[in-house]
């Protein structure tokens, strides 16, 4: 037990390392850390849209691991805070309109996708239904990619200089 104990203590500090640096090293060099105030738009409600992004990522993540353990209720987590997530500021979604213009309802037809698919994760890890776990993940991930390939490139530059 006396070489347990050591043992079992580095294993901690070694987690608590990685979480908190998993945390640190995720944010976007833009975005002000825990430490920075946060804009006024920064609520839990309301993110801006890169943050949020970021945070999605890791929830994927969360989902993957999920999926690698056959861990349901880390599946179920990471798709319910997808399915969760938080809005964006009214003045990224002005920006947003203003430069897809008619293109804008698709955009929005990506994100409710993307929820929806979410939602019906958070069914597939409860009932334990690997088959529909793998599935619905991987419609998931689509939707992601989805939304990227349409949209990233052009609103990156649209977002950025505001931030
Ligand atoms: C409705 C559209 C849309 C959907 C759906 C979407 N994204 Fe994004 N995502 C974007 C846009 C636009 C950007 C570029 C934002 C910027 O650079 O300011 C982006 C950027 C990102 C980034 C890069 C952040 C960075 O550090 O620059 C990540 C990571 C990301 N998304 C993950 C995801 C994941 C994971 C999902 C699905 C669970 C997802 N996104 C779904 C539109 C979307």
């Amino acid at each position: 037990m006396s070489v347990n104990n050591p043992l079992l203590g580095l294993l901690t500090v070694g987690l608590s390392v990685f979480l908190i640096g998993g945390t640190l090293f995720s944010l976007p060099r833009s975005v002000p850390g825990p430490i920075a105030t946060p804009t006024a738009e920064d609520t839990v409600d309301t993110k801006r849209l890169r943050l949020l992004m970021v945070g999605l990522a890791q929830d994927m993540a969360r989902i993957n691991t999920g999926i690698w353990h056959e861990d349901a209720e880390l599946v179920r987590q990471g798709a319910s805070s997808i399915a969760t997530h938080p809005r964006i500021p009214p003045d990224q979604i002005a920006k947003i309109k203003k430069a897809l213009g008619p293109e804008f309802q698709n955009f929005v037809r990506f994100d409710k996708a993307v929820h929806g698919t979410a939602t019906e994760l958070v069914s597939a890890a409860e009932a334990r239904d690997w088959s529909g776990v793998l599935s619905t993940y991987t419609e998931l991930r689509d939707g992601c990619f989805g939304c990227h390939t349409a949209y990233r490139d052009r609103l990156r530059p649209v977002l950025a200089p505001a931030e």
